[in-house]
């Protein structure tokens, strides 16, 4: 009996390959997940322990209760400066479940859809799944992780673009002018824009343009609890789609999973009406803080390429001659620490390692250092093996 091909050609996670890898070793420093090292919010834990105590826990509508999607457009107006209508908002088993909402309603057998390289890799596998084709649009180090949308290799199966912005893995920002350009080319081909902006209030600047600003017409958006309020476990997130499209959308969804979690929902609904911009503001601080002392430590050795401006992750080059997959191997074999290989995000990030900067500023200043140190001791040995 045969396995599903679709299912077979989703590569393995290699952020659960070097967990599993570094698993029943003590003393590691880990930076391979992006998993904010707070609790979720008292408000948040408060209001999930009062629906489990005094309410029935049942199935909601597939699209989330009315008072969540009222708040959410609130939230959208105040944080992202849109305005929607809540009917748009479709509550989602998680950021990625919004993103499955969103591709599954848009994405057919045989349609292509443009994926950025290095990407999150999660979606690769919802657009496998659906029956579609990915088509890689290149981010490169040397740009600062930024693409160059009017290079992108449309054709007349191509069907949409994903975006991702803040980014994971590489921490890049694309400004206004970014989106515009992006926005520019999607008109002209007709695409879809599906936007992942789960890391929309992780920023170290200016805060992120939403696509929906930008590309109104034509954007599905994706946004998440999990990383602004440290709600990674409780899986809630949403999506905000197109006026009219919420009975299709809730076709896929009912079928794939019915309804978010009754006890997310009441806990997201306080999120967004309990939680002060102040908690929000410390955690980001806190990134911020270390993202400032990564920097600190590169710029020392001279080895700063880009500088990240949201999300929570820093890509970082390995040694000439040496693959990502044998760099992750040493730093665990000899450094005690646990990054990801640039390949699980994609072909073109091959000579990268992740670094996770959620861990906190002192766990992440002393696996930067590790790093360096490997980098060091394998140049040199390089050197003398003529690499
Ligand atoms: C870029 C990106 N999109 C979506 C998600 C999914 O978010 P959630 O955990 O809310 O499903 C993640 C999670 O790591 C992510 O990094």
């Amino acid at each position: 009996m045969r396995l599903s091909p679709a299912a077979e050609a989703i590569p393995r996670s290699g952020i659960r390959a070097m967990a599993a890898l570094a698993q029943g070793r003590e003393g590691l420093l880990h930076l391979e997940y992006g998993e904010p090292g707070f609790f979720a919010p008292e408000a948040v834990r408060r209001a999930a322990a009062r629906a489990v105590m005094d309410e029935r826990i049942v199935y909601t509508p597939t699209d989330g209760p009315a008072d969540l999607k009222q708040e959410i457009a609130r939230k959208l107006l105040r944080v992202n400066r849109v305005a929607v209508d809540p009917e748009r908002v479709f509550v989602a088993h998680g950021g990625v479940g919004a993103l499955y909402a969103s591709l599954g309603s848009i994405l057919g057998p045989g349609d292509r859809i443009l994926l950025p390289d290095p990407g999150w890799p999660n979606v690769l596998g919802q657009v496998y799944t659906l029956g579609a084709e990915p088509v890689f649009y290149p981010l490169a180090a040397e740009t600062g992780f930024r693409p160059d949308p009017e290079s992108w290799p449309v054709d007349e199966r191509t069907r949409a673009v994903l975006i991702n912005n803040p980014s994971n893995p590489t921490g890049a920002l694309f400004d206004r002018a970014m989106l515009e350009r992006i926005a520019a080319v999607a008109r002209k081909h007709d695409l879809w824009v599906v936007s992942d902006e789960v890391y929309d209030q992780i920023y170290f600047g200016e805060p992120p343009v939403s696509m929906l600003e930008v590309y109104p017409e034509g954007t599905l958006a994706a946004f998440s609890f999990s990383k602004t309020y440290a709600m990674t476990g409780w899986r809630l997130g949403y999506a905000v789609l197109q006026p009219g499209m919420r009975d299709f959308t809730t076709k896929i969804v009912e079928s794939c999973y019915s309804s978010s979690s009754m006890v997310a929902q009441r806990a997201a609904l306080a999120a967004l009406t309990e939680v002060g911009e102040g908690e929000i503001g410390d955690m980001v601080a806190s990134y911020k803080a270390t993202r400032d002392r990564a920097l600190e430590i590169l710029d020392a050795s001279g080895r700063r390429r880009y500088v990240p401006e949201g999300a929570f992750y820093l890509m970082m080059p390995v040694p000439r001659g040496v693959s990502c997959e044998s760099f992750a191997r040493l730093l665990l074999e000899r450094k005690d620490l646990v990054v990801v290989p640039g390949s699980t995000f994609g072909a073109r990030a091959s000579q990268e390692v992740r670094v996770s900067l959620a861990a906190g500023r002192d766990v992440v200043a002393a696996g930067i250092a590790r790093i360096l140190e490997l980098t060091e001791e394998l140049e040199q040995g390089g050197a003398r093996l003529g690499l």
